[in-house]
């Protein structure tokens, strides 16, 4: 019998979460904060489902599977049923600390409680979690349904336990994991956000145009997406609230956040899940 997951949040990780989930077997509760937010989720896991069946990725018959193992909520009881509980909301610290009060109070005793955060500490987290000896680290990567790696972070407080159960849960989503300690960004971002923010640098300061700045990590070094595609497929919002924690934590000039990429969010251009960030995709904000 597969375990019985939550998670927390439907946007761009947590849609991904759900579906390599619900293909895998696992009974799957999807938690957000209003109806809108949750049909707009469901429909990006039936559109990435159907994507797949039209590559002969996945059959109706396995499709229609998954989809039965789903449920959707607006409220936190239905998380007292889960065996693992994933929390892939926004990436922000008070935000997230204020979630997991909540769950808190409704988790199953011995339930594993996993964030999908991509910088913050978890030792800012865990404490409000419930229980800190069963709350790890599951960084997933984007998109979920394609990317290989998870990251798995031990918390102060984690149990070699908790770390196995979540080792041998992702593995099971035909994951391969990494183990990082908690320090900001972890392993990935803490190489990939500097990467990305020279990029921005580098546009800010016209020595390239971005166009020129992609194709030439694409040709030149074989990346499959180039720095401003990649940030603007990550988020830019995304990206500047890790590169703000990388540089709180830091203190080191190298994480500070380019003037453009804070200009950008300001602006309200999100990168491609709105339609427009350094790049335009035909959409509104
Ligand atoms: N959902 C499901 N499947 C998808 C998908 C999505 N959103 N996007 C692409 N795919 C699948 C396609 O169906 C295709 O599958 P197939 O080869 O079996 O037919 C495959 O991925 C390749 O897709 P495409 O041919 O359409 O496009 P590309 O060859 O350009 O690949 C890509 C797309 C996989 C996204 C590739 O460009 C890539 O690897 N980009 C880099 C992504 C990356 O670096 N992600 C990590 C970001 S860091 C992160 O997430 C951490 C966070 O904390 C910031």
């Amino acid at each position: 019998m597969k375990q019985k997951v939550g998670v927390l949040g439907c946007g761009l990780m947590g849609a991904g979460i759900v579906e390599v989930c619900i293909k895998s077997g696992h009974p799957t509760v999807v938690r957000e904060v209003n109806q809108q937010f949750l049909d707009r989720g469901l429909k990006r896991i039936d559109d990435s489902m159907d994507r797949a069946m039209q590559k002969g990725k996945l059959t109706q018959a396995e499709r229609d599977a998954a989809r039965g193992r789903l449920s959707a909520t607006t409220d936190f009881e239905p998380l007292a049923e889960c065996d693992i509980i994933v929390e892939a909301i926004t990436e922000d610290r008070v935000a997230k600390a204020d979630l997991w009060k909540q769950v808190a109070k409704v988790a199953r005793p011995g339930s594993l409680r996993a964030t999908n955060t991509s910088s913050i500490p978890l030792s800012s987290l865990a404490p409000h979690s419930g229980d800190p000896t069963r709350f790890i680290g599951l960084h997933f990567m984007n998109p979920v349904p394609v990317m290989k790696l998870v990251e798995i972070v031990r918390g102060i407080e984690s149990t070699d336990a908790a770390i196995a159960e979540g080792q041998a849960f992702v593995e099971g989503l035909g994951k391969t994991t990494i183990l990082a300690k908690d320090t900001p960004g972890f392993v990935i971002n803490v190489l990939l956000v500097p990467y990305l923010c020279e990029a921005v640098r580098l546009l800010e300061h016209g020595v390239a145009t971005k166009e020129d700045i992609d194709k030439g990590m694409k040709l030149g070094c074989g990346m499959p997406m180039g720095p401003i595609e990649l940030l603007d497929f990550v988020g830019v919002d995304t990206t500047l609230a890790i590169a703000d924690v990388l540089f709180d934590e830091f203190g080191d000039a190298k994480y500070a956040a380019p003037p453009l990429l804070r200009r950008m969010v300001e602006s309200g251009f999100m990168g491609k899940k709105c339609g427009r960030g350094f790049y335009d995709y035909g959409g509104g904000k």
